[in-house]
């Protein structure tokens, strides 16, 4: 930065009083939810509001009813989007761990945000499908596998992986708290921590 870039930055604002959406995208089992909510404990701590807003927690509530086709994951994308964007018009980081497997609807939740000025980070949660299904938290790739399901993400199902998520975290090889800290980082030089 030139030295008379400082001259125009913009004033230093309180990060806890910065309201932004992160929303973790991924396969089942990569690690979003685990993520979110470590980083939730780490960033109330540190003073901020935040609301998790899981994607099995809204299923059973707010898109109570949808289903699991393409129709009903962008539906039940686009509605999360909307409670995020409204929440963190006020200040609050929104943390949604939602797996929103089609670029479509990633893109007008982000759009939505842009249009109100709001913060929107994507953030990619890479984790290989091997190890996604070695997990397997749920047992939903076991199931799929013994043919007692069918539509799952990233195996039978399309997940279209972002092309300029603002980040994309490994899980493979590190630990919870390592990742955690590597989303806090971030966060940090974005000036949200
Ligand atoms: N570095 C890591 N970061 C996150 N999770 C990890 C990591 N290493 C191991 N894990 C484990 O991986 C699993 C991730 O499960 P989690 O429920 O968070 O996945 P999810 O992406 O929310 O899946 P779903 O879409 O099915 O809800 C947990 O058991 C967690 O402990
Ligand atoms: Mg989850």
């Amino acid at each position: 930065m030139a030295a008379g870039d400082t001259a125009q930055a913009p004033p230093a604002r309180d990060p806890r009083e910065r309201g932004a959406t992160v929303w973790l995208t991924g396969l089942p089992s990569s690690g979003k939810t685990t993520l979110a909510f470590a980083l939730a404990e780490r960033l109330r701590a540190e003073g901020h509001e935040v609301e998790v807003l899981d994607g099995d927690e809204i299923r059973a509530f707010l898109s109570g009813g949808l289903g699991f086709g393409k129709e009903d994951r962008h539906t039940n994308v686009t509605r999360i989007g909307f409670v995020a964007q409204r929440l963190a018009s006020h200040g609050v980081k929104v943390l949604a761990p939602v797996i929103a497997p089609y670029a479509e609807s990633r893109a007008a939740v982000r759009e939505r945000h842009a249009a109100h000025g709001t913060e929107f980070l994507e953030i990619h949660v890479a984790t290989p499908v091997a190890l996604c299904s070695a997990r397997d938290v749920k047992g939903l790739y076991a199931k799929q596998a013994a043919g007692e399901m069918s539509g799952l993400t990233g195996v039978d199902d399309p997940y279209e992986a972002p092309e300029n998520p603002e980040l994309r975290i490994q899980t493979q090889g590190r630990s919870v708290a390592e990742s955690a800290a590597e989303l806090h980082t971030f966060l940090t030089e974005r000036d949200l921590a």
